[in-house]
């Protein structure tokens, strides 16, 4: 099966971006960690990630139509837009949200997530390790 790996704003200046909040690891590494994971929970992993929520919204989209399931981190957008969470909503695979900082242990803003409510679960806090996290979780439900 395909998973798609989504990415919101700013995570393409992951490593230079607040190292103490974020690590110091590089998208393109957390992209090979999820390819290599990926191989083993027999996923194939189509992994993108754009600063526009309307780009985010059309791979949603298609994501509903191509893929099996989505690990989705919507950056500072999962905290704001309801256009991500009718995207969610409106497409029949499961969602699993994650962040790689802890957000309920961050400013107030934070707290809120617009993605939340429509995803099957959220996994925070674990660096990279949230990635992998929603990996295993997408291979839970899928059977796979
Ligand atoms: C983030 C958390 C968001 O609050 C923030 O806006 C990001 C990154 C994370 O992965 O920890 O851009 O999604």
């Amino acid at each position: 099966s395909t998973v798609y790996v989504l990415n919101g704003p700013n995570l393409n200046a992951l490593g230079k971006r607040e190292p103490g909040i974020y690590g110091g690891k590089t998208l393109d590494a957390i992209e090979a960690d999820c390819h290599n994971l990926g191989e083993t929970l027999g996923f194939k992993i189509d992994f993108r990630q754009s600063n526009h929520e309307g780009v985010l919204v059309d791979w949603l989209q298609e994501a509903g139509d191509k893929a099996n399931g989505v690990a989705l981190n919507p950056g500072a957008y999962g905290h704001t837009s309801i256009a991500l969470h009718d995207a969610i909503r409106s497409i029949d695979i499961p969602v699993v949200e994650l962040h790689l900082s802890n957000i309920h242990a961050r400013e107030a803003f934070r707290h809120v997530s617009m993605t939340a409510p429509v995803s099957k679960g959220v996994i925070c806090g674990f660096g990279p390790g949230s990635y992998m996290l929603a990996l295993r979780a997408l291979a839970d439900m899928t059977g796979k």
